[in-house]
């Protein structure tokens, strides 16, 4: 029986609204990535994480998928400056933390260290090659980490999908209400297609809520936009949905494309969401051609469930038989690869691009409408 405890035993909250800013401490500014972590360092998401990553913590995730005190995690938190502001800043002093000039919080800092970016690389998203996101991002980012706890003072703007950025303690006590006992998270990145349904809904089948939680922070330029792809979220949930058994609400987080380890990360965040299992399908949060299909799958295999404290529910690549006339996959279709119905993203995306509609065994209707109108008006604003 898995009981839905914070990862680590309890709920961090590093939330002060009363605190004063203090306009005399130096600034360090962050980035999209650093003010969406604070935020969910702050609320308890990234629990039993309380600030950006010592360099102990930050190399025992890289060397081993654990913090220093054995816990699993797997991906760095940390926030990069540049070596000129390193310059000024001193070990014991506390910083205010700002995003285009605006104080968020502040931090302790407790270290200043170099980061081997090479292996933190090679570690984190098994490349160094700069055409993968995550680590072109990684390279492109200041070259020193500072460390410390953190206290976010004021909540970053959400301006869309207000009503759906909710903190864990609100989630958990949202699936209390709902009497859930058991909560299967979904995390997501892209428009809801036909596959991405019959997974989450066959897992619905196993347990008593389904807990969408699409990811909404920075994504690569070419991944359909958050606010299409909640909509298109928004028109299913209407129509084909139980209201009573499936809740959403936004993960405000950067995508990382780190494949596997992202899948733990992602597992661990929704356990502090309050999920007792997690769904992890095909090539979970990959990019171009870095992962094995099931990569992401067999890494959950080098912990023990219970360390975790969350099941991961693996599923086969999923897709529409036009012989079964069903969703399937290879673990329940015996017929051919012709009668099966499989587009990529990129295929999806081109299709789009030239008003074309994807078939409606890969895309619901409601959805391709949404998609159509979408990229329409992306391609007319640029
Ligand atoms: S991700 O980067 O967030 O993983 P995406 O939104 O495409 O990307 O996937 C969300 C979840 O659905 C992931 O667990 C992924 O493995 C799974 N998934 C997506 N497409 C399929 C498919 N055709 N068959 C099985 N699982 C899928």
């Amino acid at each position: 029986m898995y009981e839905n405890y914070p990862h680590g035993g309890k709920l961090v909250n590093r939330i002060d609204r009363l605190m004063k800013i203090d306009s005399s401490l130096k600034n360090v500014e962050l980035g999209n990535m650093e003010l969406s972590d604070m935020e969910l360092i702050a609320n308890g998401a990234y629990s039993p994480l309380e600030g950006f990553m010592e360099q102990k913590d930050y190399e025992s995730v890289i060397q081993r998928m654990r913090l220093s005190n054995g816990l699993p995690w797997s991906i760095p938190i940390t926030l990069a400056v540049d070596k000129q502001k390193v310059m000024e800043l001193n070990v014991g002093e506390t910083i205010n933390l700002t995003h285009n000039g605006t104080v968020y919080g502040v931090m302790k800092v407790k270290e200043i260290f170099l980061p081997d970016k090479k292996v933190e690389a090679e570690k984190v998203y098994q490349t160094t090659d700069l055409n993968h996101p995550g680590v072109k991002k990684l390279f492109e980012r200041p070259d020193v980490y500072l460390a410390g706890p953190i206290t976010l003072r004021k909540r970053p703007k959400h301006n869309q999908f207000k009503q759906y950025h909710l903190d864990p303690i609100q989630t958990r006590e949202m699936f209390n209400q709902l009497g859930w006992k058991t909560v299967v998270g979904f995390q997501t990145r892209n428009p809801i297609h036909r596959a991405h349904e019959y997974i989450q809904k066959t897992a619905l089948e196993m347990v008593d809520g389904l807990f969408l939680n699409p990811l909404v922070g920075e994504t690569k330029s070419d991944d359909i936009p958050s606010e299409i792809r909640m909509k298109s979220y928004q028109a299913l949930l209407e129509n084909y949905y139980p209201k009573d058994r499936v809740f959403m609400s936004v993960f405000s987080a950067a995508m990382r494309y780190a494949g596997p380890r992202e899948a733990i990360f992602h597992a661990i965040v929704r356990k502090n969401f309050g999920c007792t299992h997690f769904i992890v399908g095909r090539d979970h949060a990959g990019v171009g051609n870095y992962y094995g299909t099931y990569d992401a799958q067999n890494i959950f295999h080098h912990f023990k469930e219970e360390e975790l404290g969350i099941k991961p529910l693996f599923f086969e690549h999923s897709f529409f038989c036009k012989k079964c006339e069903n969703m399937a996959s290879e673990k329940t279709c015996p017929h051919a690869t012709e009668d099966r119905i499989i587009l990529s993203g990129t295929a999806v995306r081109a299709m789009l691009k030239n008003g074309q509609h994807p078939p409606k065994e890969f895309s619901r209707k409601e959805v391709v409408e949404i998609l159509i109108e979408g990229m329409r008006k992306a391609y007319t604003k640029s």
